[in-house]
Protein backbone atom coordinates (compact mmCIF):
# COMPACT_ATOMS: atom_id res chain seq x y z
CA UNK A 1 0.00 0.00 0.00
CA UNK A 2 1.88 3.90 -1.12
CA UNK A 3 1.21 6.35 0.92
CA UNK A 4 -1.24 7.91 -1.32
CA UNK A 5 -3.75 4.65 -1.95
CA UNK A 6 -6.27 3.21 0.82
CA UNK A 7 -8.31 -0.30 0.53
CA UNK A 8 -11.95 1.03 1.61
CA UNK A 9 -13.49 -0.77 4.57
CA UNK A 10 -9.61 -2.22 4.86
CA UNK A 11 -10.62 -5.08 2.39
CA UNK A 12 -7.84 -7.43 1.77
CA UNK A 13 -6.17 -5.77 4.29
CA UNK A 14 -4.41 -8.31 6.91
CA UNK A 15 -4.71 -6.49 10.05
CA UNK A 16 -3.03 -8.84 12.35
CA UNK A 17 -2.64 -12.88 13.13
CA UNK A 18 -4.81 -15.03 14.84
CA UNK A 19 -4.96 -19.13 15.61
CA UNK A 20 -8.64 -18.88 16.99
CA UNK A 21 -10.58 -19.08 13.17
CA UNK A 22 -10.02 -18.94 9.47
CA UNK A 23 -11.93 -19.50 6.76
CA UNK A 24 -9.68 -22.10 4.54
CA UNK A 25 -10.56 -22.85 0.95
CA UNK A 26 -14.48 -21.65 1.32
CA UNK A 27 -14.42 -24.23 4.74
CA UNK A 28 -14.56 -22.16 8.16
CA UNK A 29 -12.65 -23.55 11.10
CA UNK A 30 -12.35 -23.05 14.62
CA UNK A 31 -8.88 -23.61 15.85
CA UNK A 32 -8.83 -26.22 13.33
CA UNK A 33 -11.93 -28.17 13.71
CA UNK A 34 -14.08 -27.83 10.41
CA UNK A 35 -17.57 -25.91 11.07
CA UNK A 36 -19.47 -28.33 9.93
CA UNK A 37 -17.98 -31.10 12.43
CA UNK A 38 -18.57 -29.26 14.91
CA UNK A 39 -22.51 -28.27 14.12
CA UNK A 40 -22.31 -31.98 14.12
CA UNK A 41 -20.58 -33.36 16.80
CA UNK A 42 -20.47 -30.93 19.71
CA UNK A 43 -22.81 -28.30 21.51
CA UNK A 44 -22.23 -24.74 21.73
CA UNK A 45 -21.17 -25.36 25.49
CA UNK A 46 -18.60 -27.01 23.84
CA UNK A 47 -17.54 -24.81 20.78
CA UNK A 48 -17.36 -21.72 23.66
CA UNK A 49 -15.14 -24.04 25.91
CA UNK A 50 -12.40 -24.68 22.37
CA UNK A 51 -12.69 -20.92 21.45
CA UNK A 52 -12.08 -19.76 25.49
CA UNK A 53 -9.95 -22.70 26.37
CA UNK A 54 -8.27 -23.42 23.10
CA UNK A 55 -9.27 -27.26 23.49
CA UNK A 56 -12.76 -29.15 23.35
CA UNK A 57 -13.33 -30.38 26.52
CA UNK A 58 -13.68 -33.80 27.90
CA UNK A 59 -16.62 -35.08 29.87
CA UNK A 60 -15.48 -33.42 33.08
CA UNK A 61 -14.41 -30.34 31.80
CA UNK A 62 -17.41 -29.80 30.31
CA UNK A 63 -19.11 -30.60 33.65
CA UNK A 64 -17.30 -28.27 35.25
CA UNK A 65 -17.99 -25.59 32.51
CA UNK A 66 -21.40 -25.71 32.76
CA UNK A 67 -21.58 -25.68 36.16
CA UNK A 68 -19.70 -22.66 35.74
CA UNK A 69 -22.14 -21.03 33.24
CA UNK A 70 -24.51 -22.10 35.73
CA UNK A 71 -22.84 -20.17 38.78
CA UNK A 72 -22.90 -17.12 37.37
CA UNK A 73 -26.01 -16.88 35.48
CA UNK A 74 -28.35 -14.80 38.35
CA UNK A 75 -28.36 -11.37 37.56
CA UNK A 76 -27.40 -8.56 40.38
CA UNK A 77 -30.75 -6.73 41.28
CA UNK A 78 -29.64 -3.34 40.06
CA UNK A 79 -28.93 -4.64 37.19
CA UNK A 80 -32.60 -5.95 36.55
CA UNK A 81 -33.46 -2.55 38.02
CA UNK A 82 -31.83 -0.48 35.41
CA UNK A 83 -33.80 -2.40 32.63
CA UNK A 84 -37.10 -2.10 34.06
CA UNK A 85 -37.76 1.90 33.16
CA UNK A 86 -36.21 1.49 29.69
CA UNK A 87 -38.86 2.25 27.07
CA UNK A 88 -40.37 -0.95 25.48
CA UNK A 89 -39.49 0.49 21.98
CA UNK A 90 -35.48 0.74 22.59
CA UNK A 91 -33.93 -1.90 20.52
CA UNK A 92 -33.29 -4.82 22.48
CA UNK A 93 -29.55 -4.61 20.73
CA UNK A 94 -28.99 -0.89 23.06
CA UNK A 95 -30.97 -2.35 26.18
CA UNK A 96 -28.43 -4.89 26.18
CA UNK A 97 -25.12 -2.39 25.37
CA UNK A 98 -26.47 -1.14 28.18
CA UNK A 99 -27.07 -4.40 30.54
CA UNK A 100 -23.47 -5.72 29.43
CA UNK A 101 -22.37 -2.26 30.86
CA UNK A 102 -24.40 -2.47 33.78
CA UNK A 103 -23.43 -6.09 34.89
CA UNK A 104 -19.70 -4.47 34.41
CA UNK A 105 -20.26 -2.42 37.76
CA UNK A 106 -20.79 -5.90 39.81
CA UNK A 107 -17.87 -8.22 38.27
CA UNK A 108 -17.63 -10.70 40.63
CA UNK A 109 -14.03 -12.19 38.98
CA UNK A 110 -11.99 -9.68 40.79
CA UNK A 111 -8.43 -10.44 39.57
CA UNK A 112 -8.00 -8.12 36.35
CA UNK A 113 -5.91 -11.15 34.78
CA UNK A 114 -8.82 -13.57 34.74
CA UNK A 115 -9.65 -13.15 31.43
CA UNK A 116 -11.28 -16.81 30.79
CA UNK A 117 -13.09 -16.62 34.00
CA UNK A 118 -14.35 -13.57 32.74
CA UNK A 119 -15.53 -14.41 29.83
CA UNK A 120 -17.72 -16.84 31.07
CA UNK A 121 -19.20 -14.69 33.46
CA UNK A 122 -20.02 -12.11 31.05
CA UNK A 123 -21.39 -15.18 28.35
CA UNK A 124 -23.61 -16.62 30.98
CA UNK A 125 -25.05 -12.31 32.11
CA UNK A 126 -25.95 -11.96 28.69
CA UNK A 127 -28.06 -14.91 28.41
CA UNK A 128 -29.73 -13.70 31.34
CA UNK A 129 -30.27 -9.68 30.34
CA UNK A 130 -31.66 -11.17 27.09
CA UNK A 131 -33.85 -13.19 28.68
CA UNK A 132 -34.59 -10.39 31.49
CA UNK A 133 -35.79 -7.73 28.85
CA UNK A 134 -37.47 -10.19 27.04
CA UNK A 135 -39.64 -10.74 29.85
CA UNK A 136 -40.30 -7.06 31.01
CA UNK A 137 -41.51 -6.41 27.36
CA UNK A 138 -43.96 -8.66 28.29
CA UNK A 139 -45.05 -7.08 32.05
CA UNK A 140 -43.45 -9.69 33.30
CA UNK A 141 -41.19 -10.56 36.30
CA UNK A 142 -37.61 -11.57 35.30
CA UNK A 143 -37.37 -15.87 35.65
CA UNK A 144 -34.65 -17.14 38.12
CA UNK A 145 -32.27 -19.15 36.22
CA UNK A 146 -32.83 -23.18 36.20
CA UNK A 147 -29.62 -25.29 36.44
CA UNK A 148 -28.58 -28.27 34.67
CA UNK A 149 -30.35 -26.54 31.19
CA UNK A 150 -28.26 -25.72 28.13
CA UNK A 151 -27.28 -22.49 27.31
CA UNK A 152 -29.98 -22.31 24.49
CA UNK A 153 -32.30 -24.16 26.74
CA UNK A 154 -31.89 -21.93 29.43
CA UNK A 155 -32.18 -18.19 27.38
CA UNK A 156 -35.56 -19.47 26.30
CA UNK A 157 -36.48 -21.09 29.53
CA UNK A 158 -35.74 -17.64 31.12
CA UNK A 159 -37.40 -15.57 28.41
CA UNK A 160 -40.76 -17.59 27.91
CA UNK A 161 -41.09 -19.01 31.39
CA UNK A 162 -40.83 -22.78 30.18
CA UNK A 163 -38.38 -25.15 28.98
CA UNK A 164 -38.42 -25.14 25.16
CA UNK A 165 -39.11 -28.10 22.76
CA UNK A 166 -35.95 -30.65 21.84
CA UNK A 167 -36.27 -28.94 18.50
CA UNK A 168 -36.16 -25.32 19.35
CA UNK A 169 -33.33 -26.13 21.71
CA UNK A 170 -31.36 -27.97 19.76
CA UNK A 171 -32.07 -25.48 16.54
CA UNK A 172 -30.79 -22.43 18.87
CA UNK A 173 -28.27 -24.82 20.17
CA UNK A 174 -26.79 -24.88 16.29
CA UNK A 175 -27.34 -21.08 15.35
CA UNK A 176 -25.00 -20.67 18.65
CA UNK A 177 -22.39 -22.94 17.22
CA UNK A 178 -22.55 -20.90 13.88
CA UNK A 179 -22.51 -17.78 15.08
CA UNK A 180 -19.74 -17.97 17.76
CA UNK A 181 -16.93 -16.86 15.91
CA UNK A 182 -15.96 -15.49 12.11
CA UNK A 183 -11.94 -14.22 12.53
CA UNK A 184 -11.66 -10.45 11.70
CA UNK A 185 -15.07 -9.57 11.21
CA UNK A 186 -16.20 -5.87 12.26
CA UNK A 187 -17.14 -6.46 15.06
CA UNK A 188 -14.78 -8.85 16.88
CA UNK A 189 -11.79 -6.33 15.04
CA UNK A 190 -13.49 -3.45 17.30
CA UNK A 191 -12.93 -5.57 20.40
CA UNK A 192 -9.42 -5.93 19.50
CA UNK A 193 -8.86 -2.69 18.87
CA UNK A 194 -10.39 -2.01 22.30
CA UNK A 195 -7.95 -4.71 23.80
CA UNK A 196 -4.86 -3.10 22.11
CA UNK A 197 -5.18 -0.09 24.30
CA UNK A 198 -4.77 -2.43 27.32
CA UNK A 199 -9.07 -1.43 28.14
CA UNK A 200 -11.14 -4.41 29.95
CA UNK A 201 -13.00 -6.83 28.49
CA UNK A 202 -16.37 -5.08 29.55
CA UNK A 203 -15.25 -2.30 27.03
CA UNK A 204 -14.35 -4.59 24.40
CA UNK A 205 -17.91 -6.37 24.95
CA UNK A 206 -19.54 -3.70 24.69
CA UNK A 207 -17.84 -2.06 21.49
CA UNK A 208 -18.42 -5.27 19.88
CA UNK A 209 -22.14 -5.40 20.64
CA UNK A 210 -22.56 -1.88 19.08
CA UNK A 211 -20.84 -3.07 16.05
CA UNK A 212 -22.55 -6.24 15.43
CA UNK A 213 -25.80 -4.34 15.68
CA UNK A 214 -25.62 -2.45 12.31
CA UNK A 215 -27.80 -4.37 9.58
CA UNK A 216 -24.40 -4.47 7.38
CA UNK A 217 -23.65 -7.25 10.21
CA UNK A 218 -25.25 -9.34 12.85
CA UNK A 219 -28.34 -6.72 12.27
CA UNK A 220 -28.98 -8.59 8.90
CA UNK A 221 -30.33 -11.33 10.52
CA UNK A 222 -33.64 -9.15 11.88
CA UNK A 223 -33.27 -6.92 8.56
CA UNK A 224 -33.36 -10.46 6.00
CA UNK A 225 -36.37 -11.45 8.92
CA UNK A 226 -38.48 -8.13 8.00
CA UNK A 227 -37.52 -8.48 4.23
CA UNK A 228 -39.18 -11.59 3.88
CA UNK A 229 -42.23 -10.69 6.30
CA UNK A 230 -43.62 -8.37 4.00
CA UNK A 231 -44.67 -11.17 1.38
CA UNK A 232 -47.46 -12.99 1.49
CA UNK A 233 -46.45 -15.17 -1.75
CA UNK A 234 -43.58 -16.72 -3.29
CA UNK A 235 -45.00 -14.24 -6.51
CA UNK A 236 -44.76 -11.28 -4.52
CA UNK A 237 -41.23 -11.60 -3.18
CA UNK A 238 -40.26 -12.97 -7.05
CA UNK A 239 -41.70 -9.36 -7.94
CA UNK A 240 -39.82 -7.53 -5.28
CA UNK A 241 -36.57 -8.79 -5.98
CA UNK A 242 -36.56 -8.16 -9.43
CA UNK A 243 -37.42 -4.79 -8.53
CA UNK A 244 -35.21 -4.57 -5.74
CA UNK A 245 -32.28 -5.12 -7.59
CA UNK A 246 -33.07 -3.48 -10.56
CA UNK A 247 -32.81 -0.51 -8.34
CA UNK A 248 -29.48 -2.16 -7.29
CA UNK A 249 -31.20 -2.35 -3.45
CA UNK A 250 -28.85 -4.47 -1.17
CA UNK A 251 -30.54 -7.26 -0.28
CA UNK A 252 -30.18 -8.30 3.55
CA UNK A 253 -28.90 -11.89 4.28
CA UNK A 254 -26.51 -11.93 1.21
CA UNK A 255 -23.20 -11.10 0.69
CA UNK A 256 -19.70 -11.31 2.21
CA UNK A 257 -16.23 -9.77 2.43
CA UNK A 258 -15.21 -13.42 2.29
CA UNK A 259 -17.23 -15.83 0.79
CA UNK A 260 -17.58 -15.12 -2.40
CA UNK A 261 -18.70 -18.34 -3.02
CA UNK A 262 -21.60 -19.44 -0.22
CA UNK A 263 -20.83 -18.75 3.48
CA UNK A 264 -20.91 -22.71 4.52
CA UNK A 265 -22.64 -21.51 7.51
CA UNK A 266 -25.92 -20.86 5.42
CA UNK A 267 -25.33 -23.87 3.79
CA UNK A 268 -25.94 -26.05 6.42
CA UNK A 269 -28.13 -24.12 8.70
CA UNK A 270 -30.60 -24.02 5.88
CA UNK A 271 -30.61 -28.34 5.56
CA UNK A 272 -31.68 -27.70 9.39
CA UNK A 273 -34.17 -24.85 8.22
CA UNK A 274 -36.07 -27.02 5.62
CA UNK A 275 -36.38 -29.68 8.19
CA UNK A 276 -38.18 -27.12 10.35
CA UNK A 277 -40.31 -25.61 8.28
CA UNK A 278 -41.48 -28.94 7.18
CA UNK A 279 -42.35 -30.21 10.81
CA UNK A 280 -44.25 -27.20 11.94
CA UNK A 281 -46.51 -27.20 8.58
CA UNK A 282 -44.20 -23.55 7.67
CA UNK A 283 -43.13 -24.72 3.73
CA UNK A 284 -44.61 -22.10 2.44
CA UNK A 285 -42.05 -19.68 4.36
CA UNK A 286 -39.56 -21.52 2.16
CA UNK A 287 -41.29 -21.02 -1.13
CA UNK A 288 -40.80 -16.93 -0.54
CA UNK A 289 -37.35 -17.66 1.14
CA UNK A 290 -35.94 -19.27 -2.36
CA UNK A 291 -38.15 -16.47 -3.98
CA UNK A 292 -35.59 -14.09 -3.03
CA UNK A 293 -32.29 -16.46 -2.72
CA UNK A 294 -33.01 -18.03 -6.74
CA UNK A 295 -32.21 -14.45 -8.08
CA UNK A 296 -29.82 -13.44 -5.82
CA UNK A 297 -27.56 -16.89 -7.07
CA UNK A 298 -28.77 -17.79 -9.80
CA UNK A 299 -28.58 -14.02 -11.81
CA UNK A 300 -26.11 -11.66 -9.12
CA UNK A 301 -24.05 -14.88 -8.03
CA UNK A 302 -24.26 -13.58 -4.85
CA UNK A 303 -25.04 -15.83 -1.89
CA UNK A 304 -27.11 -16.18 1.10
CA UNK A 305 -24.56 -15.33 4.21
CA UNK A 306 -25.60 -16.99 7.89
CA UNK A 307 -27.80 -14.20 8.64
CA UNK A 308 -30.25 -14.94 5.50
CA UNK A 309 -31.66 -18.54 7.03
CA UNK A 310 -31.41 -17.84 10.59
CA UNK A 311 -33.32 -14.78 10.73
CA UNK A 312 -36.22 -17.13 9.05
CA UNK A 313 -34.94 -20.05 11.73
CA UNK A 314 -35.90 -17.77 14.81
CA UNK A 315 -39.42 -16.67 13.23
CA UNK A 316 -40.29 -20.21 12.60
CA UNK A 317 -39.32 -20.83 16.20
CA UNK A 318 -41.80 -17.87 17.55
CA UNK A 319 -38.96 -15.45 18.39
CA UNK A 320 -39.79 -11.52 17.96
CA UNK A 321 -37.22 -10.12 15.47
CA UNK A 322 -35.87 -7.93 18.13
CA UNK A 323 -34.18 -11.29 19.52
CA UNK A 324 -32.50 -12.35 16.66
CA UNK A 325 -29.39 -10.24 16.77
CA UNK A 326 -29.13 -10.03 20.49
CA UNK A 327 -28.76 -13.97 20.25
CA UNK A 328 -25.88 -13.60 17.52
CA UNK A 329 -24.40 -11.29 21.07
CA UNK A 330 -25.30 -14.44 23.06
CA UNK A 331 -23.15 -16.43 21.09
CA UNK A 332 -20.42 -14.56 19.56
CA UNK A 333 -19.31 -12.91 22.90
CA UNK A 334 -17.50 -16.39 23.19
CA UNK A 335 -15.28 -15.12 20.11
CA UNK A 336 -15.06 -11.72 20.73
CA UNK A 337 -13.50 -12.68 24.43
CA UNK A 338 -11.12 -15.68 22.72
CA UNK A 339 -9.67 -12.57 20.26
CA UNK A 340 -9.64 -10.28 23.25
CA UNK A 341 -7.18 -12.97 25.13
CA UNK A 342 -5.80 -13.59 22.12
CA UNK A 343 -4.49 -10.03 21.62
CA UNK A 344 -3.92 -9.28 25.07
CA UNK A 345 -1.46 -12.07 24.79
CA UNK A 346 0.57 -10.70 21.82
CA UNK A 347 -0.51 -6.71 21.92
CA UNK A 348 0.29 -3.72 19.90
CA UNK A 349 -1.72 -1.28 20.11
CA UNK A 350 -3.90 -0.57 16.68
CA UNK A 351 -3.26 3.10 15.07
CA UNK A 352 -3.39 2.60 11.22
CA UNK A 353 -2.34 5.90 9.62
CA UNK A 354 -4.98 7.98 6.65
CA UNK A 355 -5.08 9.95 3.76
CA UNK A 356 -5.61 13.84 4.70
CA UNK A 357 -7.73 15.21 2.29
CA UNK A 358 -8.65 18.74 4.26
CA UNK A 359 -7.62 21.92 3.47
CA UNK A 360 -3.85 23.15 5.08
CA UNK A 361 -2.29 25.87 6.32
CA UNK A 362 -5.45 27.87 6.98
CA UNK A 363 -5.13 31.29 8.66
CA UNK A 364 -7.38 31.48 12.02
CA UNK A 365 -9.40 34.83 11.40
CA UNK A 366 -10.63 37.54 14.64
CA UNK A 367 -13.82 36.12 15.53
CA UNK A 368 -15.51 39.09 14.10
CA UNK A 369 -14.16 38.06 10.86
CA UNK A 370 -15.96 34.70 11.03
C1 LIG B 1 -22.14 -10.86 8.92
O1 LIG B 1 -17.33 -10.30 8.20
C2 LIG B 1 -17.93 -11.30 8.75
O2 LIG B 1 -17.35 -12.35 8.94
C3 LIG B 1 -19.37 -10.99 9.20
C4 LIG B 1 -20.16 -12.21 9.63
C5 LIG B 1 -19.62 -12.77 10.94
O3 LIG B 1 -19.87 -13.96 11.23
O4 LIG B 1 -19.09 -11.95 11.75
O5 LIG B 1 -20.11 -13.21 8.64
C6 LIG B 1 -21.61 -11.85 9.91
O6 LIG B 1 -22.07 -9.68 9.16
C7 LIG B 1 -22.67 -11.36 7.61
C8 LIG B 1 -23.07 -10.20 6.62
C9 LIG B 1 -24.45 -9.67 7.03
N1 LIG B 1 -24.78 -8.49 6.28
C10 LIG B 1 -25.69 -8.47 5.28
O7 LIG B 1 -26.31 -9.46 4.91
C11 LIG B 1 -25.96 -7.10 4.67
C12 LIG B 1 -26.02 -7.18 3.13
N2 LIG B 1 -24.70 -7.52 2.64
C13 LIG B 1 -23.91 -6.46 2.06
O8 LIG B 1 -24.09 -5.20 2.67
C14 LIG B 1 -22.45 -6.89 1.80
O9 LIG B 1 -22.48 -8.07 1.11
C15 LIG B 1 -21.52 -7.05 2.98
C16 LIG B 1 -21.57 -5.89 3.91
C17 LIG B 1 -21.82 -8.29 3.74
C18 LIG B 1 -20.09 -7.20 2.40
O10 LIG B 1 -19.76 -5.97 1.93
P1 LIG B 1 -18.49 -5.81 0.96
O11 LIG B 1 -17.53 -6.93 1.09
O12 LIG B 1 -17.98 -4.41 1.17
O13 LIG B 1 -19.13 -5.99 -0.47
P2 LIG B 1 -19.69 -4.79 -1.31
O14 LIG B 1 -20.78 -4.11 -0.56
O15 LIG B 1 -18.54 -3.98 -1.79
O16 LIG B 1 -20.34 -5.56 -2.53
C19 LIG B 1 -19.56 -5.93 -3.65
C20 LIG B 1 -20.55 -5.88 -4.81
C21 LIG B 1 -21.25 -4.51 -4.89
O17 LIG B 1 -21.58 -4.28 -6.23
P3 LIG B 1 -21.03 -2.90 -6.87
O18 LIG B 1 -21.66 -1.79 -6.03
O19 LIG B 1 -19.50 -2.95 -6.70
O20 LIG B 1 -21.52 -2.94 -8.29
O21 LIG B 1 -21.60 -6.84 -4.62
C22 LIG B 1 -22.86 -6.16 -4.44
C23 LIG B 1 -22.53 -4.69 -4.12
O22 LIG B 1 -23.56 -3.87 -4.59
N3 LIG B 1 -23.50 -6.71 -3.25
C24 LIG B 1 -24.80 -6.75 -3.07
C25 LIG B 1 -24.97 -7.34 -1.81
N4 LIG B 1 -23.77 -7.63 -1.28
C26 LIG B 1 -22.87 -7.23 -2.17
N5 LIG B 1 -25.84 -6.35 -3.86
C27 LIG B 1 -27.08 -6.56 -3.36
N6 LIG B 1 -27.31 -7.12 -2.15
C28 LIG B 1 -26.29 -7.52 -1.35
N7 LIG B 1 -26.54 -8.06 -0.16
Amino acid sequence: MSDTTFSPGLAGVIAGETAIACVDQGKLLYRGYAIADLAENTTFEETAHLLLFGNLPNQADLDAFKKKLDSYRPLPKALVDTLRPIPKDVPMMDVLRTGVSMAGHFDPVKDPDALQERAVWLTAQIGGIIAARFRLLNDQEPIEPKAGLSHAAQVLYQAQGEEPDELSAKLLDLTLILYAEHDFNASTFTARVICSTMSDMVSAIVGGIGALKGPLHGGANEAAMEMLEQFKTADEAKAWIADALANKGKIMGFGHRVYKNGDHRATILERELRKLAKQKGQEQWMDIYDAIKDPMVNDKKIYPNVDYPCGLTYYILGLPLDLYTPLFVASRVTGWAAHFIEQAGDNRIYRPLSIYTGAKDTLVPAIENR
